[in-house]
């Protein structure tokens, strides 16, 4: 067996010490030198700084983390702005209770009594941290509440590729990926509902929604139905001052532009065995 000596010992300490600081800092130039490329420094816009400052003066940070820094009382923000769309997060900021229950979800966000401007910048702002290219971290989104409510399947690590073609199977990959992260908003357990009403039993809903005669879409079939609420999300409005507001749908409305059909199809195939 190889001893090392006392000499031997200290000098292979000292080296790798050496090493270690060497590499330490190596890196640590080199990812100053590609700061402005990875967080897209051209896109700071006048919009972004100042909301940047309405999160400072809040204290957003109290009790939310960006980019994992921060408190864990609520939820991480860094990829919201992809995960809700603009017009939720609008209706969101101005009154946070529409939103949440005390009763349901044991805490509330205060109303930081923004104005229009602040609401606006602070959604700029917090666009561009989801911009922010962190090489893939974090690997799936930071629940650090909101959708890990018990029950609606939040926090369990669920898969995100597919392993057949299978359209059902691509389906549901596809909807507990981000983009588009459906799930964010859609629980498919019965009676959890989050910024989105559950898409469990969406078809029965679909069938009583199409017989009746309030109902001013196109759909023929529930299939149907569910297309058009994927691609025209104000062609229905679920009932309920959280998930629309003036006639539109908190649901963005880019999935027809964002989505390819093939991607389309599969989302329905799988949402038709929520029933
Ligand atoms: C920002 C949150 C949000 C995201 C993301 C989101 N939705 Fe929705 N969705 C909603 C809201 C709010 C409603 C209810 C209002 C309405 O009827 O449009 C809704 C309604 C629906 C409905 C109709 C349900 C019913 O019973 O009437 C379907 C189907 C649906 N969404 C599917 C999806 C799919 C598939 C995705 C991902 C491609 C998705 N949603 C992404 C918020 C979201
Ligand atoms: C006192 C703590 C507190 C402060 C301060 C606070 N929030 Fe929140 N926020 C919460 C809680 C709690 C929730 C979520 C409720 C839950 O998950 O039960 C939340 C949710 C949110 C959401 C997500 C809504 C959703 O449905 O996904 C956004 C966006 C948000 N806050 C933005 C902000 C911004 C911007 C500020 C500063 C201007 C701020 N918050 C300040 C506690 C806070």
């Amino acid at each position: 067996m190889f001893v090392m000596t006392k000499r031997q010992g200290r000098l292979f300490f000292i080296l790798c010490t050496i090493a270690t600081v060497v590499i330490f800092i190596g890196m640590t130039v080199h990812s100053h030198t590609r700061f402005s490329e990875l967080t897209h420094a051209e896109k700071i816009t006048s919009a972004v700084i100042s909301g940047k400052h309405v999160w400072h003066n809040n204290n957003c940070i109290n009790c939310h983390t960006l980019l994992g820094e921060g408190a864990y009382y609520a939820p991480d923000l860094t990829k919201i702005t992809q995960q809700r769309g603009a017009p939720y997060l609008q209706a969101f900021l101005k009154d946070p209770s529409k939103f949440y229950s005390e009763k349901k979800h044991r805490r509330l966000m205060p109303n930081q009594n923004l104005s229009e401007d602040d609401i606006n910048n602070v959604i700029a702002f917090l666009d561009w941290v989801g911009h922010i290219d962190n090489q893939g971290w974090p690997p799936r989104p930071i629940t650090v509440s909101g959708a890990a409510i018990p029950g609606s399947g939040g926090g369990q690590p669920v898969k995100t590729t597919a392993a057949s073609s299978d359209p059902v199977a691509k389906g549901e990959a596809l909807f507990h990926s981000t983009p588009p992260a459906c799930f964010a908003c859609h629980s498919v357990s019965p009676g959890v509902n989050l910024a989105g009403p559950s898409l469990s039993g969406v078809m029965a809903h679909a069938a009583t929604v199409i017989a009746s005669s309030d109902y001013k879409g196109s759909a023929k079939t529930p299939a149907d139905f569910i297309r058009e609420s994927i691609v025209k999300p104000s062609a229905y409005l679920f009932p309920g001052p959280m998930y629309s507001a003036n006639g539109q749908s908190f649901m963005p409305s880019s999935f027809a532009a964002d989505l390819t059909p093939e991607q389309i199809d599969s989302l329905v195939a799988y949402l038709q065995t929520l029933k």
